[in-house]
């Protein structure tokens, strides 16, 4: 197995995608994961910051792939194939958010160096509150399932799957990782708002398209792929 051959167990860090980021520059091995108990400055998307207290499982493995653009959809993947083998279903949101009772528990960042990559994890585990402002839209698995899951097991199970979708790609099996993808996603004919920059795009969900964007059509019948952005369920879902 490539991922985590090489690990970087830490208390605390400011975030393990920096800490990465750092490694790479001392030259370490494909496959290097950094896993840490907390981070004091968390990174999510756009800029955001990400909650991230002991008791939440914060990775970054190291990967230099032949193609980057479906590595985020093999780090959803595998997060869900993870949970599920211990009996929880969770599902997908476009990009990878990933959803427990209608609320987030796990989140992707994915930053490229040069032809490096590093694809960061965060999934709040076994996190027992959060604050005000957060309540409304993300919880753990802990919360959702009253199941305290031993975090270095659901970190093995996350490698091991990990790095399995990493060997599909690998060999241009992208077609069978969406497959997968399409199983855990909660987005398949439900309508939506996706945010791209100023562009606001409401329309409902038809597929993913092989290089990840997501395939949706207007109400004037237009299907239009989207390449990024946040997407919102519709409250008039059909
Ligand atoms: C998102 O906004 O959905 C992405 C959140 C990604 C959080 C993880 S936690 C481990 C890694 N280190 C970070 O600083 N961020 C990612």
């Amino acid at each position: 197995m490539l991922i985590s051959t090489k690990l970087y167990y830490l208390d605390a860090v400011n975030s393990t995608n920096e800490y990465a980021k750092e490694l790479l520059t001392k030259g370490v091995p494909e496959g290097t994961v950094v896993l840490a108990d907390a981070q004091t400055e968390g990174k999510g998307r756009f800029g955001k910051q990400w909650y991230s207290p002991e008791g939440g499982l914060w990775m970054s493995a190291i990967l230099h792939p032949s193609n980057p653009t479906l590595i985020p959809i093999a780090a959803a993947v595998a997060v869900c194939e993870a949970l599920h083998i211990n009996g929880i279903l969770p599902g997908i949101k476009w990009p990878n958010d990933i959803i427990l009772n209608g609320k987030k528990i796990a989140g992707i960042l994915v930053e490229i160096i040069d032809e490096w990559i590093v694809v960061g994890i965060g999934l709040n585990l076994n996190i027992r509150k959060f604050p005000e402002e957060l309540v409304d839209t993300a919880s753990s698995v802990f919360l959702e399932t009253k199941k305290h899951l031993e975090k270095k097991m659901v970190f093995d199970h996350i490698c091991k799957h990990l790095d399995d979708s990493y060997i599909m790609l690998q060999n241009n099996q992208g077609a069978e990782l969406l497959t997968k993808w399409r199983h855990y996603t909660i987005l398949l004919g439900q309508k939506v708002t996706i945010e791209m920059g100023d562009t606001v795009i409401h329309g409902k969900v038809l597929d993913i398209s092989s290089d990840g964007a997501l395939v949706v059509m207007n109400s004037d019948g237009k299907i239009q792929r989207v390449p990024g952005g946040v997407c919102h369920l519709s409250k008039d879902r059909q």
